[in-house]
């Protein structure tokens, strides 16, 4: 498709939703799904790069996953290791920093080293920013937001008046401009407390299709979607 007419999100979120039905419908364990959703997660982010948006947000686990089956939390955290072994060279190529949300607790420490690794070996990156969201919620990054800035009151180096959102953005798990565009798949339409803080003027999307479905095409129809909104940020 012809982007020269388009406009891209600056800021886009994606929450990869419906791995586990794939696979179900396929007579496959949920495992398949979430490897197939992978492959589909390299392909579509060098496309989406390649078009040029310069900021996405991934919900690759939430902090209510953990409530999942062990065997399927472990299979998960072992599929995130290896990507991000695996895929820094396509990163780096790309020029994409990797920058992390969410709480260290509960993650096996294998887990948040392959994490440290790729956001320290990308982090001179200057192209475009890959926000990978794990064991992330968004009321918990309010409440983790909430006990900083105390923190900070308490200490004197902050004093309540000049408590503003400047001070509560730079708070937050990463400091990134405001969400443009949300697609979520697998037809599901709610946020699962993805970004709720900077998800106040997205546009959200949500096709039916399965996340290890969603390509490059469906992609293009996408970004023609968000074409024909009319954001209105509260004014006419
Ligand atoms: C998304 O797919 C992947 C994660 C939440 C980690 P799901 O595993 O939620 O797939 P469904 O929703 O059960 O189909
Ligand atoms: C949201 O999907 C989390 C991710 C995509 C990582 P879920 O499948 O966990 O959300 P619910 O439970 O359907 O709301
Ligand atoms: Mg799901």
């Amino acid at each position: 498709m012809d982007y020269d007419q388009l406009q891209l999100p600056n800021h886009l979120g994606i929450i990869m939703d419906g791995n586990g039905r794939w696979a179900t419908e396929r007579g496959l364990p949920r495992s398949a799904g979430h490897k197939a959703g992978a492959d589909n997660l390299k392909k579509l982010l060098f496309y989406i790069y390649e078009k040029g948006v310069s900021y996405v947000s991934l919900y690759a686990f939430s902090t209510e996953n953990f409530k999942r089956d062990a065997k399927e939390v472990s299979f998960l955290m072992d599929l995130f290791v290896k990507l991000f072994h695996k895929e820094l060279d396509v990163l780096l190529e790309l020029g994409v920093k990797v920058v992390f949300s969410g709480r260290r607790e509960n993650l096996p420490d294998n887990v948040f080293k392959a994490m440290q690794e790729l956001a320290l070996k990308t982090k001179d990156a200057n192209k475009s920013t890959l926000n990978i969201c794990i064991n992330y919620g968004g009321q918990y990054e309010i409440l983790d937001m909430t006990k900083k800035i105390t923190e900070l009151v308490l200490s004197k180096k902050l004093s309540v008046e000049d408590i503003d959102k400047k001070v509560i953005e730079e708070n937050l798990y990463q400091n990134l401009p405001p969400l443009d565009f949300i697609i979520r798949t697998s037809g599901e339409m709610r946020s699962s407390n993805f970004m709720i803080y900077q998800a106040s003027y997205a546009e959200y999307y949500f096709p039916s299709t399965y996340f290890p479905d969603f390509n490059e095409q469906e992609f293009d129809k996408a970004i023609v979607e968000f074409n024909n909104r009319k954001r209105r940020f509260g004014g006419n």
